[in-house]
């Protein structure tokens, strides 16, 4: 079986059990595992992103209502969205607060879905910095293209997802998550210019290297805090040198400027420079299967998001340590934690021959040391949002 298929599949099951009728439409959209270009994006720089194969797919079909009716199977209760009343966000933290948001982009722009019935099902791990509320988002956006029969353009349908959690879910990322999950391709990493939105495929499809993704399965409370101050540190940083976004400093202005500048504000400004470096460096290294290289970056831009950036913990720190012990003579080229941090994951660039004996040296010693029993798995670069189901006399959409 296809993936679509498996997807689209498990996605119909879901909704035929609760609503006892199939779906009409299968939306799915992605997680992403970010393999360098970490905490650039807000900083008009460069990422390096996958969009892995862990889909959230929304089966759905039409109610007759003016309702949009929401359920999710990891989620409990139904979220009624009232299509002829002003939307707002729910509670806090509540996960139909991402889909709200994106039907009211929608409703803002005039495209007006009749109402329909939803079921939410997901194999990205929730919370785990895989992006799984940007692709709860983007998967919402291509079935609301669907309904409406209106296709957005890839660039504007990622932003209106970004926009959708900034206002609905009060988070302020960037650019990085909705764009992978929106434009992701297969056996390909995105290289994105945060500023222009230009995007180049990295073509990776060597079946010898293999993505491994480790799950801290921790997750400490300051995600959500500490985020935005990064962001207006890095601002106060740009203000500092004179320019307009930390993507047009330089690290010897940088330098020049150490003693005049607040000592934290440096190394938040010194980790977004060296970033944005190492992250072109690193296409250019998977561009010519230059592996050691691309594993050395991948380290250098972890020892600077801990002791620079400071958004590592010790959970994600031990893992890095465990993968680099093992090096390259052990199979693993290069592993950083990866996403916004705080726990989360950490990804590591490994041997396919060797996928089994890493994973089973990285999941003992992390119990041992931590007494945390991580999730491993590998992914191959995937394909971005779909749709998986559709009436076929909406299949030229
Ligand atoms: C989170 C945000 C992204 C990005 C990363 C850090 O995932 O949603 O926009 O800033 O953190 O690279």
């Amino acid at each position: 079986m296809s993936l679509e298929s498996s997807i689209s599949a498990a996605a119909a099951a879901a909704f035929q059990q609760t609503h006892g009728r199939p779906p009409v439409w299968v939306a799915a959209a992605p997680g992403r595992v970010n393999v360098i270009g970490e905490h650039t994006d807000y900083n008009d720089g460069f990422v390096l992103p996958m969009a892995i194969e862990r889909y959230t797919t929304i089966a759905a079909a039409p109610n007759q209502t003016n309702l949009i009716r929401l359920r999710s199977s990891s989620g409990s209760g139904e979220a009624v969205i009232d299509l002829i009343q002003p939307l707002k966000p729910g509670p806090k933290g509540h996960w139909a607060n991402y889909p709200t948001g994106v039907v009211a982009r929608f409703l803002a722009r005039g495209l007006k879905p009749a109402g329909f019935d939803a079921m939410i099902h997901t194999t990205v791990p929730l919370g785990g910095g895989l992006s799984s509320s940007a692709a709860l988002e983007v998967a919402t956006a291509t079935l609301l293209e669907a309904i409406t029969g209106h296709r957005l353009d890839p660039v504007e349908k990622a932003l209106l997802c970004q926009r959708a959690e900034h206002e609905y879910a009060g988070m302020p990322c960037g650019i990085m998550d909705q764009f992978i999950s929106a434009l992701g391709r297969k056996d390909h990493l995105l290289l994105l210019d945060c500023r222009s939105h230009a995007t180049r495929l990295v073509p990776m499809s060597d079946p010898a290297v293999s993505v491994l993704i480790i799950n801290s399965n921790v997750k400490h409370e300051l995600t959500g805090s500490e985020y935005p101050t990064r962001r207006k540190q890095c601002e106060a940083a740009a203000a500092a040198l004179g320019v307009k976004s930390l993507r047009d400093a330089t690290a010897d202005r940088l330098e020049e400027m150490c003693g005049q500048m607040d000592e934290v504000i440096f190394r938040r400004a010194r980790h977004v420079i060296g970033e944005i470096e190492r992250t072109e460096l690193a296409a250019e290294g998977i561009s010519a299967g230059n592996w050691p290289t691309v594993g050395q970056l991948m380290y250098a831009s972890h020892d600077s998001l801990r002791d620079d950036y400071e958004v590592s913990c010790p959970e994600l720190d031990t893992i890095v340590e465990i993968a680099s012990g093992l090096g390259v003579k052990g199979g693993v080229f290069g592993s950083r934690m990866t996403g916004g941090g705080f726990g989360g994951c950490a990804v590591a660039l490994v041997q396919t021959e060797s996928v089994a004996t890493i994973s089973q040296t990285l999941a003992h010693t992390y119990r041992s040391k931590t007494g945390i029993e991580p999730t491993l798995f590998v992914s191959r670069p995937a394909q971005g949002a779909m749709m998986v189901a559709q009436p076929a006399s909406d299949q030229t959409n």
